[in-house]
């Protein structure tokens, strides 16, 4: 089982929910599945650069314009997006973690995602839609916030956001932890809330080794 994890969370482990969420979904996978092969992307540390005009003729030229051949230039802006996609075809399970920042997820994550959801690279565009070029079987978000949302919460740009793109790409198997109302000030049980998803994360990481052994 070949498990990617990107992670968009600039606090220390000791101070981010996020992180402890997946701490916590990682440490049992690894007890359950020995054989689990986990790559680690920490986009604080690969800060993905904007994308580009270069890059988006690389990718969607040859999509819109018959014939249309990139330049050099343009097949170098999309180096980070292919290297990226290279790992994403090998993946089986692949979890984000993050923490909310103004309703949406952090621009580091939204921008790895712009790069990676690019035709040709893990779905060709077609007259009757797009066709899969990978084999990811789920997405797990790990996720925080301070305040507390509830079911489709209007609030959330950021669960439905990653859905619906993975959805795209004829990925629809999505599990969701998340540690909301983690402001101290606000919300007195926060510990509480963390303790529920990081048991949570547990018993997940249980059901995808024995759905995915
Ligand atoms: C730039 C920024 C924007 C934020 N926006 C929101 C927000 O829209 N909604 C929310 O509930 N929390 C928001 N927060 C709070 C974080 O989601 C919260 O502190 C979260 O627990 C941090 O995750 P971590 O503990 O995993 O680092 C924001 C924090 C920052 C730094």
């Amino acid at each position: 089982m070949n498990i990617l994890h990107i992670c968009a969370d600039p606090q220390p482990m000791e101070e981010a929910a996020s992180k402890q969420i997946a701490a916590s979904f990682f440490a049992q996978l690894v007890t359950m599945n020995e054989n689990a092969k986990i790559t680690n992307v920490d986009l604080t540390q690969e800060h993905p650069a904007d994308y580009t005009t270069e890059e988006f003729r690389n990718f969607w030229y040859p999509v819109l314009i018959d014939g249309y051949v990139p330049t050099k230039e343009e097949e170098e802006a999309a180096t980070y997006a292919k290297q990226q996609a290279e790992i994403l075809r090998d993946t089986d399970i692949l979890v984000l973690t993050m923490p909310m920042w103004n309703y949406s997820m952090p621009a580091m994550m939204k921008a790895w995602l712009d790069h990676v959801l690019s035709p040709g690279l893990l779905y060709q565009v077609t007259d009757s839609g797009n066709v899969p070029l990978h084999k990811i079987k789920k997405l797990v978000l790990l996720i925080s916030s301070h305040q507390v949302f509830s079911e489709q919460d209007p609030r959330d740009g950021l669960t439905p956001a990653l859905e619906t793109s993975f959805e795209d790409i004829g990925l629809s198997d999505v599990s969701v932890i998340w540690a909301d109302g983690q402001n101290p000030k606000h919300h007195v049980d926060f510990e509480n809330r963390k303790s529920v998803a990081l048991e949570a994360a547990e018993e997940l990481a249980e059901e995808i080794c024995e759905d995915f052994s």
